[in-house]
């Protein structure tokens, strides 16, 4: 059954967005390539590129450094893009918008920030069994700094953490509960609302790894409650060296910095220093400008887009991938119910993954191998690594039917070998 043609928000049609990707007229081993790995990164847009060498091109000077007229632009070009970000994330500031360097440094920030505040000796820090390294990393070592214990929730079988789980994990002692928004491995999405909800009522704070959420829907992040919501903007069509953390901004202005130098202070004595107010008192340094300009462009790119026409596409393509695979009984599929999110992982049976992404290697197709900075996944999982299959909004329905070809001779694996 045919699809009926979907048309971005501003009116036009797959074929003019594909356009928009210089990447995509790249090839992979003399094919065109088809790009099934944006859950590691996206594509990036020409307007993001232009909008980052135009900067260097013609305004390219440092932020909050100079009084000249150039230097106002660039410190104005900068800021900008902080109130976008806060706008298009549902911030009800700017000052609650923090630029990091990814979404791991990101967490690391509340971690050390937050967490050495705030957590004492016999805490509780409750995480997910199915985090990325980098929402469970820095609990783990939070947690041995402090003496405090770390609370491992265990999902459902779809990947979720209900609020049922979390509830019976919560206790007097909670302080903190980091979960992801939506799973780079599972694509199971967290109901944040409610989960912070329930960790407002034990008197915790909650801190939402948004990495992969923020490329499937709009977050509310003030509606919702979060108290953090962490992700990067080389996810979502912007450039690679940025990281966004919202705070709330009463916990961002009682936060110590947990970097120190140029830009984040106030007043330096010859033993002692204060520091410059939230959020820049977390900005040490020259930040990432060129990338800040680019995050700018790449979120007026993904309203131009849609986040309707995201949503769909990603549940068009991957409700037929995920289909096609269910068809291959020499395929093991470990979340074939959540398309929405279009990240699919699964096996070829007795293949291993990296000589599978090998065989789509060699037919253009990259896809991801390995256990996806998520071991704890692959535990949930009981197995050591899988295939990842992410999609985007640029990919095409074609794409999909040539991945399934050759997933299904990637099941004959010896044939396809010798
Ligand atoms: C769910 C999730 N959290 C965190 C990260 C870390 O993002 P970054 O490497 O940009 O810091 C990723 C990246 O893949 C992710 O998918």
């Amino acid at each position: 059954m045919n699809n009926p043609p979907l048309l971005t928000q501003d009116g036009r049609t797959l074929a003019e967005v594909r356009a928009d990707f210089p990447m995509l007229q790249a090839s992979e081993n003399e094919r065109p390539l088809i790009y099934f790995n944006s859950g590691a990164t996206s594509l990036k847009p020409e307007s993001v590129l232009q909008a980052m060498t135009e900067y260097y091109r013609s305004y390219g000077v440092n932020v909050a450094r100079g009084v000249d007229a150039i230097g106002y632009k660039a410190t104005n070009a900068f800021e900008s893009v902080r109130a976008q970000t806060a706008h298009f994330i549902g911030a009800r500031q700017a000052h609650e918008i923090v630029f990091t360097r990814n979404t791991t440094e990101a967490l690391n920030l509340i971690a050390y920030s937050y967490g050495d505040a705030h957590v004492e000796a016999g805490d509780e820090i409750v995480v997910s069994e199915t985090e990325h390294h980098a929402n469970y990393v820095p609990w783990q070592e939070l947690a041995k700094r402090r003496r405090a214990k770390l609370i491992v929730v265990k999902p459902d079988s779809n990947g979720t953490v209900t609020p049922a789980l979390l509830e019976a994990a919560l206790s007097p002692r909670t302080k903190i509960v980091a979960l992801f928004h939506v799973s780079n491995v599972l694509g199971a999405s967290n109901d944040l609302k409610a989960l912070a909800a329930l960790a407002h009522t034990a008197g915790a704070v909650l801190v939402a790894d948004g990495a992969q959420g923020i490329v499937h829907s709009r977050p509310a992040v003030a509606d919702w409650d979060v108290d953090f919501y962490a992700f990067s903007a080389h996810k979502l069509c912007g450039p690679t060296g940025l990281g966004l953390l919202y705070g709330k901004q009463t916990l961002l202005a009682e936060m110590a910095p947990w970097q120190f130098g140029g830009e984040m202070i106030d007043v330096v004595d010859v033993f002692d220093s204060t520091f410059a107010e939230a959020p820049q008192r977390f900005e040490a340094g020259t930040m990432a400008i060129a990338e800040v300009i680019g995050w700018g462009e790449a979120m007026r790119y993904i309203d131009r887009i849609g986040y309707d026409f995201i949503h769909t596409q990603n549940l068009r393509l991957a409700t037929r991938l995920v289909e096609g695979l269910q068809r291959l009984d020499t395929v093991e599929i470990y979340n074939p119910h959540n398309a929405a999110n279009a990240v699919v992982a699964y096996n070829i049976k007795g293949v291993h993954p990296h000589d599978a992404a090998g065989i789509y290697d060699r037919e253009g197709i990259s896809i991801r191998a390995g256990h996806h900075c998520n071991q704890p996944t692959m535990r949930f999982l009981g197995v050591q690594s899988t295939l990842r299959a992410s999609l985007s909004f640029y990919n095409t329905p074609e794409e999909v039917d040539h991945f399934l070809e050759v997933s299904t001779k990637a099941g004959d694996f010896l044939d396809v070998l010798f």
